[in-house]
């Protein structure tokens, strides 16, 4: 177990998920989120996922137990004063950000690492809120955080050599594999997933498959570990519809903008796994991570 602490602010689908990574990495973590009913909710996540993985057999009873222990919910930033890492996973929204890194100056120690988990955001941008950008750097966590390996880091225009440094050998920590990329719109994996995904998703509608016979062409052939209609539940489809209009607005490439069918899901209300309805139908699974 570290001595270290970290926070993770936001305790939605990603926060939640990050929290996870970081409890079960042998950290003390501080869940934190401006409404109290999404820390009780994120709370909740990360232990029924402990128990489930326990259940299981990925980790033992012992050890879920204790990754558990070492989480505690917060309302309050000024809880966050000793966390040695912050993780930001709040709205993605450019002011919303900035706002948070500002409170943080005053609250944080000069040498915490100040992370930013934007998925379409510029990390300069949301680190010219901080008077400290030196040490704010772009960590872009897949979804399911516990599930996938991958973090994507950007360091900002301002970002120091120490604090990319310090920021991979925190995330070898997590048992993560981090690759840097450039703080530029989709870092590098939905500069091509988002475009892929439209495009499968056109592939449906034009009738050239059904969403099972799809999903397993893909895996079949690609050798992935799901279909993407299987991934694209997991991510909801308004998130993909947000990401992929966000991704069109800064780059004009028609590639990114979200085909019909995804306006017509998200109008219907079924946007994945979170409502128990997507590409496919989940009334009687578990809602954990796709596990
Ligand atoms: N969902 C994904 O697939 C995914 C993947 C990678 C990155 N991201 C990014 O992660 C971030 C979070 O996304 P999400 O899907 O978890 O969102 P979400 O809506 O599920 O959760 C956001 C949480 O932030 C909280 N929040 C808002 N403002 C806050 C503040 N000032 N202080 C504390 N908490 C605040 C909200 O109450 C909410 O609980 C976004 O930047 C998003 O782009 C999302």
């Amino acid at each position: 177990m570290s001595d270290k602490i970290v926070a993770v602010v936001g305790a939605g689908t990603m926060g939640s998920g990050i929290a996870i990574v970081m409890a079960r990495s042998g950290y003390r973590t501080i869940l934190n989120d401006v409404d109290a009913d999404r820390v009780e909710n994120g709370l909740a996540t990360v232990r029924d996922f402990l128990a489930h993985s326990a259940e299981l057999g990925k980790m033992s009873r012992p050890e879920a137990d204790a990754a558990a222990d070492r989480l505690e919910g917060s309302t309050d930033l000024g809880d966050l004063a000793p966390a040695d890492v912050v993780v930001e996973a709040v709205f993605e929204n450019l002011e919303v950000k900035q706002d948070l890194f500002a409170k943080l100056d005053s609250i944080v120690s000069g040498r915490t690492l100040l992370h930013t988990n934007t998925s379409t955001l510029s990390v300069t941008g949301i680190a010219s809120g901080s008077s400290h950008s030196e040490r704010v750097v772009g960590t872009h966590y897949c979804n399911p955080a516990p599930l996938m390996k991958l973090v994507e880091v950007a360091p900002g225009r301002h970002t120091a050599d120490w604090a990319l440094e310090a920021t991979r050998e925190f995330l070898t920590s997590l048992n993560k594999t981090s690759v840097v990329t450039k703080d530029r719109p989709g870092f590098i994996v939905n500069r091509f997933l988002i475009p892929w995904e439209n495009s499968v998703i056109a592939a449906l509608d034009a009738g050239l498959g059904t969403v099972e016979s799809i999903d397993a062409a893909v895996t079949g052939a690609l050798g992935h570990p799901m279909g993407p209609f299987r991934l694209l539940d997991i991510v909801g489809l308004d998130i993909h519809q947000q990401v992929a209009m966000r991704l069109y607005e800064q780059l004009r490439d028609p590639k990114f903008y979200p085909p019909p069918m995804v306006d017509r899901m998200v109008a219907a209300g079924d946007l994945g796994r979170k409502v128990g309805r997507g590409f496919y139908d989940y009334a009687d699974s578990r809602q954990l991570f796709g596990s």
